[in-house]
């Protein structure tokens, strides 16, 4: 336990001379962490010597520009008297730099790098407070996406949203940016008339004639939390402490699709300790929105994709919420020990989703999960197959796989069911109130495992070979579905005559339904696709997810019914998960890679650039 550090919450509880709480100082260096191999090696900041402890943002939105300009102020922590406090920029304009004494602070830039962007390197003194940098953001942002109110739901207003994870607040924030280090923030935001502006922190629920907003986030979290979004936005609450936020011309669908998260917040704190972060509320953002959700504290940012009509989508919701402790809470001290944040956060999620829905239903969500791990670990380097990541000189958006999602799920899985779930849940729980607004790196972990659950319960696993090894180990729990094998049985027969008259789907959820699709047989004929959809009408589907699974399925078996709603779907929705595939699908051959290219001519606009990033990759 001593041998690695946690950073704690405000770092404020060490000095110099000291050592405690776990992490060292080192007195002659008098930084934290001298072990080179935990350290985050995605930021070019001085986080581990000099640091700050609370970000205050004085910003404008300007839609014309599509820029935001303002300033930032640092208050810091130099317990060790530095004189040069380094934060992380990329592809942003710095005009001052002033110190809290009013005084202009000089400053210089290192080298530039690709991936991690430019460090800028400011002249302190080792009395001073704060900081503050006067800075905008430039069109390079790698952070922000602007929207032209056609690429909005209501046609009528622009919009903006940012994007933190994993390291893009520096191309909107000069700050720390790393996973390691926890700060408080808050923000007085300027937008224009008829504007709402949201953000991760204490939040407004209408409009206000000033056109500027105040937001305060109390509680320390990850630079990689901190987030805004601005437009014509209304406020629907759904009970005492949960609500979503939408354009109004949507803000009802969206308030009925997520009725029941009120619910799953008292459910998720039966399981693992009180919510620490007062309200819950969730924002549905525009089509372009790269991700499924993305679990800013306070307001969940979240895609429309999931707005399917029958809730059938909502575990989306649960996984958000969830980070509300892994990852929120108890946070990646690096990019490299992702899979504490995301590993935790699906087994979290399904047993939320087990506690409102039932065992058969999670089951479903779990097979599903363990199949597109099977995808990803054929696809994979043997490199980024382990739970411990080695990201050095990788975007860390690289170790976005299966691997930190379902491997570390069916890990903590197989760690519940060795010890037992009673025994596993009161060992969760004390984790997340033990680690609470701390930072952990995965070593950390494992020993705690040891120590506080599986050496009192004379329990061994071959942890080692989970968290340093490629592949899945023998011992994965194994999961089996009688729903899905109903599904199974019924595609034997679908194969014996392309029968689909026989089949009864009445009773499928989404699940089966993907399930269904993704399991058709490797010599299904266009034909056959015809068949299947001429029935069931699945290019027509109003759910994403059925959507994106059956046209990647048509694209292999080319079936070309699908042809104009391919288009529009890519046209429309910026979720890379639902990208990806779909496009490395159609570059498999020559005249599915140039109808690609066509196709995002005209998308491409409509992509933040964590989307069209990878895309251009495929399609290059
Ligand atoms: N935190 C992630 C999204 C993320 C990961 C953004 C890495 C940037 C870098 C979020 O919680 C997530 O996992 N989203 C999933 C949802 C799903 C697993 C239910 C998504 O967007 O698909
Ligand atoms: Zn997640």
């Amino acid at each position: 336990m001593k041998k690695y550090f946690i950073l704690l919450v405000t770092l404020s509880l060490f000095s110099c001379e000291s050592s405690q709480n776990g992490f060292t100082v080192n007195d002659i260096e008098c930084e934290i962490n001298k072990d080179s191999s935990l350290a985050d090696l995605h930021t070019l900041s001085n986080y581990q010597s000099v640091y700050t402890s609370h970000v205050h943002l004085d910003i404008s939105v300007d839609f014309g520009g599509k820029l935001i300009s303002g300033s930032v102020r640092h208050d810091l922590s130099n317990p060790c008297k530095k004189d040069q406090f380094i934060l992380d920029t990329k592809n942003l304009t710095i005009k001052n730099v002033f110190l809290d004494n009013g005084e202009k602070a000089s400053f210089s830039y290192g080298d530039f790098d690709e991936l991690l962007g430019t460090p800028l390197v400011i002249d302190i003194q080792s009395n001073t407070k704060s900081v503050t940098v006067e800075y905008a953001t430039t069109e390079k942002t790698e952070a922000l996406d602007w929207l032209m109110p056609e690429q909005t739901n209501g046609k009528v207003s622009p919009f903006m949203y940012t994007q933190g994870q994993s390291i893009f607040t520096r191309s909107w924030i000069p700050i720390q940016d790393t996973p390691g280090l926890r700060i408080t923030y808050s923000a007085n935001v300027h937008v224009p008339s008829g504007m709402l502006a949201v953000m991760s922190a204490s939040n407004p629920v209408e409009k206000d004639e000033s056109n500027s907003y105040e937001f305060n986030m109390p509680q320390p979290i990850p630079c990689y939390l901190i987030a805004l979004a601005v437009g014509d936005l209304a406020f629907a609450p759904i009970d005492h402490r949960t609500g979503v936020y939408a354009e109004k011309t949507m803000l009802e669908d969206c308030a009925y699709e997520l009725e029941d998260m009120g619910k799953m917040v008292t459910e998720a704190e039966k399981l693992y300790g009180d919510y620490q972060w007062e309200r819950y509320d969730v924002i549905v953002l525009p089509p372009s929105f790269p991700f499924g959700g993305m679990e800013n504290p306070r307001l969940t940012f979240a895609t429309p994709t999931i707005i399917a009509g029958d809730k059938s989508l909502t575990t989306l919701i649960a996984h958000e919420l969830a980070h509300s402790w892994s990852g929120n809470l108890v946070t990646n001290a690096t990019w490299d020990d992702f899979w504490l944040n995301e590993g935790f956060t699906v087994y979290f999620e399904r047993r939320i989703m087990e506690a409102m829905y039932g065992s058969d239903y999670v089951q479903m969500l779990a097979l599903l999960g363990y199949q597109s791990l099977q995808r990803d670990l054929a696809d994979l380097t043997p490199d980024l197959q382990s739970l411990k990541l080695r990201l050095k000189g990788l975007h860390p958006d690289e170790g976005m796989s299966e691997i930190a999602y379902e491997k570390g799920y069916f890990f903590l899985r197989l760690i519940e069911e060795s010890v037992g779930r009673d025994k596993f849940d009161v060992f969760l729980k004390d984790y997340f109130t033990n680690h609470k607004f701390q930072t952990i790196v995965t070593e950390y972990f494992i020993d705690y495992l040891n120590e506080n659950l599986l050496i009192p319960n004379a329990v061994s696993l071959n942890i080692e070979q989970w968290i340093y090894q490629s592949g899945l180990p023998s011992n994965c729990p194994f999961v089996t579905s009688s729903r899905f094998n109903a599904v199974d049985s019924i595609l034997v027969e679908f194969y014996k005559n392309s029968d689909v008259s026989t089949i009864n789907s009445a009773n499928w959820s989404t699940h089966e339904w993907r399930h269904f699709i993704g399991e058709l047989y490797p010599q299904t004929t266009s034909e056959q696709m015809r068949i299947i959809d001429q029935e069931f009408k699945l290019t027509q589907s109003g759910n994403s997810e059925i959507l994106a699974v059956w046209f990647q399925q048509s694209i292999r078996f080319n079936y070309r019914g699908i042809d104009q709603a391919l288009e529009k779907f890519l046209i429309r929705v910026g979720r890379r998960k639902f990208l990806e595939p779909l496009y490395k699908a159609l570059a498999a051959t020559p005249e599915g890679k140039q109808r690609a290219k066509e196709i995002y001519k005209k998308a491409r606009g409509n992509y933040h650039y964590v989307s069209f990033n990878t895309i251009d990759q495929i399609l290059n």
